[in-house]
């Protein structure tokens, strides 16, 4: 089975083929156009400009991936929810008009189990084991979902898996706290990868401390508006004190804050794995690309239950927003009805 996937739900134009033959999807053509660098100037994605520049790009990325290849797919998807509106609406033009020039099935798929799913992208599905504990982490997009293979009642069903919300966020996505913090600090959006450099850089037992947000607390929510404000009173501290804001300083900001959100979400992931008794653990979505994260799982992993396997996506590209990701979640949700 193969498919045509349009993403548009926030700051990436992105168009892919996947193809399914029942034991691996592939990923046949994967294009996309970044508006990162349209966006930087205001520090964050500007949705009115995000929706514009979609209108202006899509049919040029379709066209690179070839309108004679949307003659053989046999299904066309697209993200309809969640982000930004305007967004959205230009993807879902586009695919309707196709699919009904094409005459293809039209599926609609919800951005968040993109992500989810984004693991089984070039994976053969038998090396799955259940149930499986997964936390999706991006900039706009904070959640522990599991996964299991039977039946229960209130789980969202996906073809033979079954997936349930366990928590999300109370208040920002991870992303979006590493984005903020990262432009009090120096600079530009988005800033995920900038903490983590400056954060190689830091060092571990400097004046600076904070707070593990939710940490003591039963359950599995997160508050990362609650983390990204102990910076900002920081830095508003420092400034009464009239203290540089040195290059050694914001290295070491930067290492404590990461080290405070990756002990966070992996110990809440891990409270996950526990109680659902999970025998892999997924980290999905923009934030994954965190190899501290990584890190920080894999060495707990090995030291406390060595029989778990963890995996995130085969490549960084399938982290982040990406529409063969659509092309995946949609096949799972056709091949349930
Ligand atoms: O999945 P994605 O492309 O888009 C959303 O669905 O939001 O994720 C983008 C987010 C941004 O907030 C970015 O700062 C964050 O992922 N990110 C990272 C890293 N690389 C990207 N966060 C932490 N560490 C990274 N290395
Ligand atoms: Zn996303």
């Amino acid at each position: 089975m193969k498919t045509l996937a349009i993403e548009t739900s926030c700051d990436d134009t992105s168009v892919g083929i996947v193809n399914f033959d029942s034991q691996i999807f592939t990923v046949d053509a994967l294009l996309a156009y970044s508006q990162i660098q349209d966006h930087q100037q205001y520090g964050g994605v500007v949705p009115e400009i995000a929706s514009r520049l979609h209108y202006d790009k899509i049919l040029e990325v379709i066209k690179n991936i070839g309108f004679d290849t949307i003659k053989d797919v046999d299904f066309i998807s697209v993200t309809v929810h969640p982000w930004l509106p305007g967004s959205l609406v230009v993807g879902k033009a586009v695919a309707s008009l196709l699919a009904s020039y094409f005459t293809k099935p039209l599926v609609h798929v919800n951005h968040i189990y993109g992500h989810l799913f984004s693991l089984l992208l070039d994976r053969k599905t038998s090396e799955l084991q259940f149930p499986l504990v997964v936390l999706t982490a991006s900039g706009g997009h904070n959640d522990i979902y599991v996964v299991t293979d039977s039946a229960t009642e209130e789980a969202h069903q996906f073809w033979w898996y079954r997936i349930k919300k366990v928590w999300y966020t109370l208040d920002d996505a991870a992303g979006e706290c590493f984005d903020k913090v990262a432009r009090m600090l120096w600079g530009p959006y988005p800033g995920g990868q900038r903490i983590l450099e400056k954060a190689l850089q830091g060092k571990p037992n400097s004046d600076v401390e904070f707070k593990r947000i939710f940490l003591s607390k039963e359950g599995f929510e997160f508050s990362f508006s609650w983390m990204k404000s102990q910076v900002s009173f920081l830095l508003k501290q420092l400034e009464k004190k009239w203290t540089p804001l040195t290059e050694e300083l914001i290295c070491d900001i930067a290492y404590e804050f990461q080290e405070a959100v990756v002990e966070v979400m992996i110990k809440k992931l891990i409270r996950a794995w526990i109680a659902f008794d999970a025998k892999t653990l997924w980290l999905a979505g923009g934030v994954s690309c965190n190899d501290r994260l990584r890190e920080y799982l894999q060495s707990y992993a090995k030291e406390k239950m060595p029989e778990t396997v963890v995996l995130r996506p085969m490549k960084k590209v399938y982290s982040m927003d990406n529409a063969a990701m659509i092309g995946l979640a949609w096949i799972l949700e056709f091949t349930n009805k």
